[in-house]
């Protein structure tokens, strides 16, 4: 198990350049399947789910090249298998396979998809996408065999705007026969990236962005041409950490919009922040106000970002209060935050931030990929040494987080 050693207390200042979405490049990755051509992605984050998708298409037959961020796939000669249960329990969105893999050939063998745990993540909405466009779904413990003699487009109403049922769906839709239409759908970036690619390939998608989706079938889709947008919850990580410690950090390659309810915040909290048309500037504060937030699906203030926050809600001066409203477990960065020298209350759903507090260096382990995100910040503000233990979580979403900090002036290390 590897692990971050980080000194804390130094000063950062310089630019740090975003990288691609995570959570758009697991999505376009799968999706990719349903050409029959050649694909080719670019700006493809290298993180380690990146490689785990990448392993599943090799499997399946496809000729996967990657060059630096770019990744080029060549599905001809792709054939449809059971994915083994390994592979679809390293993450969350090998569930994207199950869907293009049931849009392309009508049939899919697939296991329960894994992901962090930070809540029980049923993925009900997303069967009931398959089961309206005229798959039955037949349930063996951990496994799914689903099966259509034929998809035909339907009117799918999600329960909730979950982001993964609506690629989903829409992923099953795209070839399916005549018109899909998904109402209370995600409003997500990502999955305007997904729609804009698979439009590309030849598909008729319109509405991604907003809750209603419409999908018009298509027969064939061909090559096409992807470029993953810019990750805003790594960007809201790094914004953070020039809340913190930045003097004049520089954050570049970001959409200002796709981070807006994070930067309205730290406006309300007193952060000197600058934003430009893809860069923002941000130094840290010495007085800064408590805030309330709760998360929401976009443009509401992301969960993804609920747990790094609370590092900066720490040192405001009053208590915060912090609502998660997606996820049932998505506190597990409090104890160690507690540990460090936070002084914060678990209450159901809420927390209660109490600040300003210091916080002295300490060991601490990354349950999940955010709760990492949210230590390596605690770490960097920190007086002495944090040592945080289970990084993988945090490799798995944060491309050259290491040489990126360390490039601004971080003392940060990875070791095993
Ligand atoms: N939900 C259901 N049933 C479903 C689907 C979702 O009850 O069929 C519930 C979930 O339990 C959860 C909520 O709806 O309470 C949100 O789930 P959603 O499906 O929107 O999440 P997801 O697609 O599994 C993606 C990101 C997450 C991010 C959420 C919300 C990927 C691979 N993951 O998850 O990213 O938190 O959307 O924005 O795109 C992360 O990057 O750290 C991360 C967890």
């Amino acid at each position: 198990m590897k692990k971050i050693k980080i000194n804390g207390g130094k000063e950062l200042k310089g630019t740090i350049k975003i990288s691609g979405a995570k959570n758009s490049a697991v999505a376009l990755v799968p999706a990719s399947l349903l050409s029959d051509g050649i694909v080719t992605i670019d700006n493809i984050p290298n993180i380690s789910d990146i490689d785990a998708l990448n392993e599943i298409l090799e499997y399946l037959g496809a000729k996967v090249t990657r060059i630096d961020n770019r990744m080029i796939i060549d599905q001809k000669n792709l054939k449809n298998k059971e994915i083994p249960e390994a592979k679809a329990k390293k993450l969350r969105a090998s569930y994207y396979f199950m869907s293009a893999l049931l849009g392309k050939y009508k049939h899919v063998e697939m296991y329960f998809p894994g992901g962090c745990s930070i809540g029980a993540r049923p993925i009900d909405q997303t069967l009931k996408g398959f089961r309206a466009l005229g798959a039955d779904v037949l349930e063996e413990g951990n496994k799914f065999i689903i099966d259509a003699k034929e998809l035909k487009g339907n009117e799918v109403s999600l329960d909730m705007p979950s982001v993964g049922a609506t690629i989903n769906t829409i992923l099953v839709a795209v070839k399916a026969k005549g018109v899909t239409t998904i109402l209370n759908a995600a409003k997500e970036p990502e999955i305007v990236n997904v729609a804009t690619f698979l439009n590309n390939m030849g598909a008729k998608i319109t509405g991604a962005g907003t809750s209603e989706i419409k999908i018009v079938g298509v027969d064939k889709l061909g090559d096409g041409f992807a470029e993953v947008i810019p990750d805003r919850i790594e960007a809201g990580t790094y914004v953070l950490a020039g809340a913190l410690m930045g003097n004049e950090l520089k954050i570049e390659n970001i959409i200002p919009d796709h981070i807006e309810a994070l930067t309205l915040k730290l406006k309300e909290m007193n952060i000197p922040i600058k934003i430009y048309d893809d860069y923002l500037i941000v130094s840290k504060c010495d007085n800064m106000k408590p805030v309330n937030i709760k998360t929401q699906g976009y443009p509401g203030f992301p969960t993804d970002l609920q747990q790094p926050m609370t590092t900066l809600l720490v040192l405001a001066d009053g208590t915060s209060i912090l609502e998660e409203t997606i996820y049932e477990n998505r506190f597990q960065n409090v104890p160690f935050l507690n540990n460090m020298g936070a002084d914060i209350t678990i209450n159901g759903r809420k927390i209660y931030v109490k600040g300003p507090k210091k916080l002295k260096g300490s060991e601490v382990t990354a349950t999940d990929l955010r709760a990492g995100a949210c230590l390596v910040l605690a770490g960097l503000k920190a007086e002495g040494e944090t040592v945080i233990n289970e990084v993988e979580h945090i490799l798995r979403g944060y491309e050259n987080i290491i040489e990126k900090l360390k490039n601004v002036g971080a003392d940060i290390s990875l070791f095993e």
